[in-house]
Formats: C-alpha cells, sequence, structure tokens
C-alpha cells in the first residue's frame, strides 16, 4: 500500500499572503541557501526552506500551525543570501502579520489594521472621545484653552485624571488584555499538533511557566536571540535599537504604574479613605501627584525613557529606510509600529515641552494628539505589530517546552 499524502492548495490563501508581504514566494526554487545561512534555524526540520514550499503550495494549515514563524528574529540573512531575491524573511514577516490580522477577536480590528485605508477610522473612534471631553470641559470653563490661578497650562483642566484619561485609558488596557487571552489561546491551540522532540538526558517535559520564566530571563531581558541574529552592522544597530526601544518602554510602564498607585492607592485610598498620615502615604500621594517638578526621580525617569525611546527609534527607522529593497521589504505593519510609536514620544515630549514655554494654542491639541496616539498604540496593539511582545514570548515559551529549542542559549 502505498503512503499517499494528499496536499490541499488553497490558492486564496496564497494570494492573501502576498498581500501582507510575502510578494517573492513564487521564485523560490528550494536551493535550501536560506535554511542552512540561518543563525537561529534549529538543524532538525530547519526554517524557512520549508515554509516557502508550503506557502508555494498554499498548504495554509501548516503555516498558520508553525511556531517557527516566531523562532525567526527578522534579520534578513536569508533573504541577502537567497539565489532567487525569493525574500524567505519576508515570507515568515508576513506569517505573522497574518497571525497579528486573525488571532485576537473581534477579529473586524485585525481587517482594519491590516491596510492604511482603515486609518481614518481607527483614529477617529480616540479623536471623537477627547474630542467630547475637550467640548464639554470647555463649556464648563468658558475657555477651550484653559489657565490655572498662576496663568500657567494644566491638561487636567481640559482632560481631568480621574473622570477621563484614566477610566478611559483603564478600558483601553482590559479590552486589550481580554484580546491578548482570546488571541494566546488561538496560538497556543495552534501549536498543538506540533512534534516533540526528544532530548537526551530530559526525563519529562517542563511546565509552560518555567519556560516562561527562562524566556524572559534569555530572549526577553537580554535579546539574546537578537544578538546572534545577523552580526553586519546595521545587525548591530537593530539590536541596540530595539534593547532601547523595550526598556524604554518598561521605564515609562514603571513611571505610569507608580504615578498610578501613588494617585489612587496612596491619595486616594489610604490619605483619603482611611485618612492616613503617615510619611509612607505622603510619599506615596506625593508621587503621584502631576504635573511632577523636574528634579523628581520619577520624572528624570520618564525623561530618560523618552530619551531612549527616540533614540531607539532612530536606529530601527534608519535601518527600515537603508534596507535593499530587493532583498527585504517592509510591510504596513512595519511602518504602522513605527509610525505610531514615533507619535506617541513626540507628541509627548512635545506636549512636555509647549506646557513648560505655556504655549496653551500649541500645547493643548499636540496633548490632544498625544491621547490619540497613545490610545491607538494600546487599544489596537494585540492586532497590530507590537502584538509579538506577547504572541513571540508564549511561542518562545511553548518551543522550550516542546524542545524545539533548548532551555538556555548555548554559548
Ligand atoms: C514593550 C515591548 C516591546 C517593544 C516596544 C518592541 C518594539 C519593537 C519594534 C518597534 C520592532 C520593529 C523593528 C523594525 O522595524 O525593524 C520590533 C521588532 C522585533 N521585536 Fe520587539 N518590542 C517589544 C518586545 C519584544 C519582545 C518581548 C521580544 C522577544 C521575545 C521582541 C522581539 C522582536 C523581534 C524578534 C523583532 C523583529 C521581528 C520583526 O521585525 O518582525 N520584542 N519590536
Ligand atoms: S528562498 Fe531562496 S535561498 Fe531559500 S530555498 Fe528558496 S531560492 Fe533557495
Ligand atoms: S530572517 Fe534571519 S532569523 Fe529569520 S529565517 Fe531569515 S536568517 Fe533566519
Amino acid at each position: 500500500m502505498s503512503n499517499t499524502v494528499r496536499v490541499q492548495p488553497d490558492l486564496n490563501f496564497v494570494k492573501e499572503l502576498q498581500a501582507v508581504g510575502g510578494e517573492s514566494l513564487k521564485k523560490c526554487y528550494q536551493c535550501a541557501t536560506c535554511s542552512v545561512v540561518c543563525p537561529l534555524s534549529p538543524d532538525d526540520s530547519p526554517y524557512p526552506r520549508k515554509e516557502m514550499v508550503w506557502a508555494q503550495w498554499g498548504l495554509k494549515d501548516r503555516l498558520l500551525n508553525d511556531i517557527d514563524i516566531w523562532l525567526c528574529h527578522n534579520c534578513g540573512t536569508c533573504s541577502d543570501l537567497c539565489p532567487r531575491g525569493a525574500k524567505p524573511g519576508d515570507l515568515l514577516a508576513a506569517l505573522r502579520n497574518m497571525a497579528y490580522r486573525n488571532l485576537a477577536k473581534p477579529s473586524a480590528i485585525g481587517k482594519w489594521m491590516s491596510s492604511s485605508k482603515f486609518i481614518p477610522l481607527l483614529m477617529a473612534i480616540p479623536a471623537a472621545i477627547y474630542l467630547i471631553i475637550w467640548f464639554i470641559r470647555a463649556a464648563v470653563l468658558k475657555d477651550a484653552f484653559p489657565l490655572n490661578a498662576d496663568g500657567n497650562v494644566v491638561y487636567g483642566l481640559l482632560f481631568p485624571g480621574d473622570y477621563t484619561i484614566d477610566p478611559v485609558f483603564s478600558l483601553a488596557f482590559l479590552f486589550m488584555v481580554c484580546a491578548f487571552v482570546s488571541g494566546t489561546r488561538a496560538l497556543l491551540k495552534s501549536f498543538e499538533g506540533m512534534p516533540k522532540t526528544y532530548i537526551l538526558g530530559r526525563k519529562e517535559q517542563p511546565g509552560l511557566i518555567r519556560c516562561l520564566v527562562e524566556t524572559i530571563k534569555y530572549e526577553v531581558a537580554r535579546h539574546t536571540q537578537f544578538q546572534d541574529c545577523g552580526q553586519e552592522p546595521q545587525d548591530v544597530k537593530r539590536f541596540q535599537g530595539h534593547l532601547l526601544v523595550f526598556y524604554a518602554f518598561v521605564a515609562l510602564l514603571v513611571v505610569t504604574g507608580v504615578v498610578a498607585s501613588g494617585h489612587w492607592f496612596g491619595g486616594w485610598f489610604l490619605g483619603g479613605v482611611l485618612g492616613l498620615e503617615d510619611p509612607f502615604t505622603k510619599l506615596l500621594s506625593w508621587a503621584g501627584h502631576t504635573p511632577m517638578p523636574l528634579w523628581s526621580p520619577v520624572k528624570l525617569l520618564a525623561n530618560a525613557g523618552a530619551a531612549a525611546l527616540i533614540i531607539g527609534l532612530v536606529f530601527l527607522t534608519k535601518r527600515r529606510l537603508n534596507l535593499d529593497k530587493a532583498k527585504q521589504g517592509s510591510s504596513w505593519y512595519d511602518w504602522y509600529l513605527l509610525t505610531v510609536i514615533w507619535a506617541v514620544a513626540l507628541t509627548g515630549v512635545g506636549s512636555e515641552f509647549l506646557r513648560l514655554v505655556n504655549a496653551k494654542y500649541l500645547a493643548y491639541p499636540t496633548y490632544f494628539l498625544h491621547l490619540i496616539a497613545v490610545f491607538m498604540l494600546l487599544a489596537y496593539l494585540p492586532w497590530s505589530k507590537l502584538g509579538h511582545l506577547v504572541y513571540r514570548t508564549v511561542a518562545l515559551a511553548y518551543a522550550r517546552k516542546i524542545g524545539r529549542i533548548p532551555m538556555q542559549p548555548k554559548g
């Protein structure tokens, strides 16, 4: 009896894949150079050559359940050395883009995030929310560009933190977390059919949490695979750029956490509800009070984070602009992410500067744009390329669990 494998190609899928960044996949003639030169690909069933065949054949199920697309760090070495200009690195990036589009619910947002033509709609949602708040506050204060009693710009006059900023962003955050939960479940389910690798000396499969801790220790905190991915000067700049952007986000997250807990836990709960007046409560409420003086450690951390973010973005953007387009392309997903982070950084720094120089007609509109940019980064995160922050971390942990990558990096 022959062992026949039925190939069921999905031609629409091939077209869809080409549309999200895998245009050149038909050029591949299966020489396997890409799999040999990839610095990260395991020796056993290496990528990305096999993905090129699957894509040409339209093997949608194999590709959508393939954990290897998350192991690739998109250095482009394979595409640089491909003799046919088939851009295998771009194919793996296109598959990740498809995952951002389809994993999280509601999938309508995935569709809107997949093309520039829906940007006005995506921007209109936060713009409408903050415009309504602006109109209402301007009517109450009888001034659309108010100053406080000392004649200073204070953003809280137009957009009060307690009643507008905090509830809107808390809801956006909750929405993002729920979407990530649905997306991560779908991702883990898609990996169920992945073969397990037998490892000599390994008695039992490690738990996912242990694998997650190792992933955070190596790939997230130290960027080990990023360092191994490409040794050219532009690869080193990409690694440094990512490290700066990543730690800038961590710093800004710490600042947001300190301000929120200082204000709500220290000021409102301990000081207000419980009426405590001890030094700890006072320190906590002080840390949560905005605007804060420039010398405050929280403000210093925020400004250091903003500086690191901008330097990192310069590195990453310059690299993308200088890519040899014949070998490696940039998709809508790549540019959307860089642009939205730029928008957050520039409007954030701009809002601080314009507030300090008290230019109220420029300061309030800049702050309004900042709120829109932050909302777009946060609320649509699971459907954007930044979804990799969760999906890649989970996939790398799962890859450890099934033995696709070693628990600790070699060397
Ligand atoms: C707050 C967290 C993070 C931020 C802000 C961030 C930001 C970014 C940005 C802006 C890019 C695009 C670079 C480019 O255009 O070339 C990128 C790519 C990348 N990030 Fe992150 N990242 C974060 C977390 C992570 C984590 C946790 C990992 C690993 C587990 C990771 C791995 C990667 C990889 C491998 C790429 C290149 C892949 C690609 O371009 O498709 N990132 N990241
Ligand atoms: S993508 Fe390029 S390098 Fe890889 S197998 Fe095809 S032709 Fe060869
Ligand atoms: S882009 Fe880099 S990591 Fe990804 S498959 Fe190609 S060589 Fe490997």
